[in-house]
């Protein structure tokens, strides 16, 4: 960004602080669309794109955040409570309740509806860890069945295997541990994933992964270790349609475009769509001073979406969480005993729904694919 483009970017941010709640859409920047093309869900689909936010209790909690929810997006996932811990934190038998109000909530605003997730090593419940390797495959088997049976025909996508690698394991090629790694190897991922497109031939099958954005020894790890999985689970014709790449950005690691795009395409000549599924900017690392600070979280989203909205197989852009109340760095800031003096600023709304730079950047980084050739 330079000097100029900053002071332009900062006029009409001033014209876009303060704003009550329920101004949104009229008082956003650009009035060449109409008051409803000022969404960023109206302004993706322009570019061919989805566009959305986890959610979670705090949509039928805060009624001012959920009709922004309604407002901004064109498609929502879960944050926790279709998780397997989530479902199912003491025993077998699971509680589908915290799911089913979220799935009601997405049907009711029209909004696609995204299962997040059905396998994954981090996270599983103690009672898992203390079966036999026997009792575990079985286990795998029945909740997937049981999960995506049930909600046949009501997922747009489901997340099967989420964060398939983690260097730091030491496991060969890089897989994670975890209770379905330990019992099944890396065969899980195939299995699950056959399980769950004969529960529900319909939904789109995810493969969600992290760290693909860094250009650092993590990122140049897990890039090649899925490219390697998606072009053998494509090989062994198994049903995976989509790749996941969450972008948690961290703007303290370098980020390479070039790189960045590049990985993209390799991902798509091998017959997937990508969602980045989990967008958000770890601000911690960022400026003490808030301008600053929104200034660079708006400037890592801008680099970042340029790269990957230039990659036409990018099918979605889901946020995780739209307004900084929400964001799950508030979690980790209070743990850490930082959330007082510097409450995380990494989505496109502050804390009273206010659109920030941020949400300037994304929507320009919309405007510029819809201008584009991608499509
Ligand atoms: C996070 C949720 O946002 C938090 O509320 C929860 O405490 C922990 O999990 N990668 C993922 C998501 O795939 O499921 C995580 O969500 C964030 C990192």
């Amino acid at each position: 960004m330079t000097g100029t483009d900053k002071v332009g970017r900062w006029d009409r941010r001033q014209a876009l602080v303060g704003l009550g709640a329920s101004s949104f859409s009229a008082a956003l920047p650009q009035p060449a669309f109409s008051a409803n093309d000022q969404t960023l869900g109206a302004r993706a689909a322009r570019a061919g794109l989805m566009f959305g936010t986890c959610i979670e209790q705090e949509v039928y909690e805060d009624p001012v955040y959920a009709a922004l929810v309604r407002e901004q997006c064109t498609i929502a996932v879960n944050a926790n409570a279709f998780k397997f811990d989530w479902l199912r934190p003491t025993g077998r038998q699971a509680d589908f309740s915290g799911a089913e109000r979220l799935l009601d909530f997405a049907e009711d605003a029209s909004l696609p509806f995204r299962g997040h997730a059905l396998v994954w090593n981090d996270w599983v419940p103690d009672w898992v860890k203390a079966l036999s390797k026997s009792e575990v495959e079985t286990l795998l088997d029945a909740h997937i069945d049981e999960v995506v049976i049930r909600y046949s025909g009501r997922m747009q996508s489901w997340d099967v295997v989420n964060e398939p690698f983690a260097p730091w394991d030491n496991q060969p090629g890089q897989y994670r541990k975890g209770a379905w790694y330990d019992a099944l190897g890396p065969g899980y991922i195939e299995r699950a994933f056959r399980r769950a497109a004969a529960a529900d031939p319909k939904a789109r099958l995810v493969l969600n992964e992290a760290f693909c954005e860094r250009d650092d020894d993590l990122g140049r790890t897990v890039r090649p270790a899925l490219l390697d999985l998606v072009k053998r689970l494509k090989d062994a014709d198994v049903p995976l349609h989509v790749v996941g790449l969450q972008a948690h950005l961290q703007p303290q690691f370098a980020f390479d475009d070039a790189v960045y795009a590049r990985f993209l395409e390799s991902l798509a000549a091998e017959g997937v769509d990508i969602y980045l599924t989990e967008l958000d900017v770890d601000d911690s690392s960022l400026s003490a001073d808030l301008n600053e600070r929104d200034a660079g979280v708006a400037r890592r989203y801008a680099d970042f979406l340029t790269a990957a909205l230039s990659v036409a197989a990018v099918k979605a852009v889901i946020a995780w969480g739209l307004s900084d109340k929400y964001t799950w760095y508030r979690d980790l800031a209070r743990t850490a005993g930082t959330l007082k003096q510097r409450p995380p600023r990494p989505l496109a709304y502050d804390p009273a729904f206010a659109p920030k730079w941020a949400w300037i950047a994304i929507a320009e980084a919309f405007d510029a694919r819809a201008k584009s050739v991608v499509r």
